[in-house]
């Protein structure tokens, strides 16, 4: 039974989970309770706004129970030992949750409400600043950053290797039949069998086993993999929910190919990850080649790229250290492993894997791209459908496409920027996009449009584009591939994007 190992009391977790729900302990309930200012603070680690607002009676009446609960799970601090309802502070203490003493009730682990917007779910993590190699984080930024792009296909079995709190696994329940969570750190397994029956998961959806990277999976195949792993590229192994332990971007590379090697016919998978820059090299294909040869296709984004030096200082704050001798001492350990590497900067992204399905396997394709620029992240929906648009335009050939009829999709859109410098303004090239999705509040920038295709895509007819581009560039005394060159480019990714429709 893997699961055994890291069960919880369901029976108390239910009753746990009705009561929180009733006292209003959910993300709704909090933020109504100490107000948006104090909650958005407490994301970026700040408590006192939220000391202060408890300290205020709400408008509605005193709170004693929530307001307790938000003292503990949230500000990780003691409660008195009356104010709780005595039931609840048994169940709290028999999951471990929280222990009693002659100073009353004192958290052991945090208890956040988290949820999508129909839902309310709890994850459970350790509290406070990481002090512990074994620390087990709640939900950041990357956390939400998988979780948003990550592209969800009902039904199947999913695999999240490195649940850590299970943030991944409480997503991944809401559409997949059947999960098994990973991790190397028993307390993560226990954190996520708690924030699994906190949330109200039913307990045989969730397979949690001990284990490294692919090691405890060995075998099987899975329609989703999700992975948010310990990418971060440093010269020690300080802690398990950080450090790779393997050297430079090895691990990322280890849990690329692995996902490729378990993924089910047309099964998707979702992976963080942090790449070496090279001194010489095109971080492009260092990236790219991990997926050489494994079958898959794959989708790499870059969503930043920052200098070693700032990157190794970024990772030293964030484990708490201090401008000082020791932050300097420690800033020189990562540099020195950085120039060991040749390694002048790191990147930061994900890397999408699909599967080729049963029926239709097609050529496995490779698109690489840098989407620093990009004004917000994509959603799992967007990523799927282009997915399914790179698929579309590997199986079409250039000739095919040439003949083909382009139509602008609905929704496209045109935007025209002019530069002024002085009393000059230069006109950049118009960018094509789609509303809301490309372009301007899009998840990726309008693509620029060459004026021989943009002509044939506002007056469209009947002639196929490639005759269009050829009459264009006759026009204008050019020679046709002089203008086809450019143009595939463009229109490829415009297909992509689905911004135009190939008939
Ligand atoms: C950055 S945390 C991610 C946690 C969670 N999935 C999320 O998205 O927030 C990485 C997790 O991977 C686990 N881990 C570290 N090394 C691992 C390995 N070799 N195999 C599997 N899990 C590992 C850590 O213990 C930690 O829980």
């Amino acid at each position: 039974m893997p699961n055994a190992e890291w069960a919880c009391d369901q029976r108390a977790a239910a009753r746990v989970r009705d009561t929180l729900l009733a006292v209003g302990y959910t993300a709704e309930g909090v933020l109504e309770r100490v107000g948006p200012a104090a909650f958005d603070g407490l994301a970026r680690g700040l408590t006192v706004p939220v000391r202060r607002a408890l300290a205020a009676a709400p408008p509605a009446g005193p709170t004693p129970v929530l307001d307790a609960l938000i003292t503990l799970f949230l500000l990780g601090e003691r409660a008195p030992a009356d104010v709780l309802p005595s039931a609840l502070a048994a169940d709290l203490e028999a999951l471990g949750l929280v222990g009693t003493d002659a100073g009353g009730i004192a958290p052991r682990l945090e208890v956040r409400p988290y949820g999508e917007p129909d839902t309310d779910w709890y994850l459970v993590a350790d509290l406070g600043a990481p002090a512990d190699a074994t620390h087990v984080l709640g939900a950041g930024g990357a956390s939400l950053t998988l979780a948003r792009i990550t592209p969800r296909a009902a039904g199947g079995r999913a695999l999240d290797l490195g649940c850590g709190s299970g943030v991944q696994v409480l997503h991944a329940a809401r559409h997949i039949d059947s999960i098994v969570a990973t991790d190397t750190n028993p307390r993560a397994l226990r954190c996520t069998a708690l924030s699994a029956a906190l949330s109200g998961l039913p307990p045989e959806q969730l397979d949690l086993r001990a284990g490294s990277l692919f090691g405890p999976v060995a075998g099987e195949r899975f329609d989703l993999v999700v992975s948010n792993p310990p990418f971060v590229i440093s010269p020690g192994h300080r802690f398990t929910y950080r450090d790779a332990g393997l050297p430079g971007d090895a691990l990322t590379q280890q849990v690329v190919r692995g996902a490729a090697a378990h993924l089910a016919p047309g099964g998707h998978a979702a992976i963080l990850g942090n790449w070496l820059h090279v001194v010489g090299a095109d971080w492009r294909e260092r990236v790219a080649a991990w997926v050489t040869g494994t079958g898959v296709s794959a989708w790499i984004v870059q969503r930043d790229a920052e200098p070693v030096a700032d990157y190794a200082a970024a990772w030293l704050r964030d484990a708490g250290e201090v401008d000082g001798p020791g932050f300097d001492a420690a800033l020189h350990d990562w540099l020195d492993t950085f120039e060991a590497m040749r390694c002048e900067a790191v990147g930061f992204g994900w890397v999408v894997l699909v599967a080729p399905g049963g029926e239709d396997p097609g050529a496995p394709w490779v698109h690489v791209e840098d989407l620093a620029h990009a004004e917000r992240l994509p959603t799992g929906e967007e990523v799927a459908a282009f997915l399914a648009g790179c698929a579309w335009v590997e199986a079409l050939p250039a000739p095919a496409l040439l003949a083909s009829c382009a139509r602008l999709a609905e929704g496209a859109t045109i935007t025209r920027t002019e530069v002024v410098g002085g009393a000059s303004a230069t006109a950049l090239p118009p960018r094509l996009g789609l509303a809301g999705m490309v372009g301007p509040g899009g998840w990726r920038p309008g693509v620029p449009t060459h004026p021989a295709l943009l002509a044939a895509l506002l007056d469209p007819d009947d002639t196929p584009v490639g005759e269009r581009l050829d009459a264009w560039a006759q026009a204008e005394g050019l020679e046709p591939i002089e203008v086809l060159g450019p143009v595939l480019t463009a229109l490829r990714e415009l297909v992509r994007l689905g911004i135009v429709r190939t008939v």
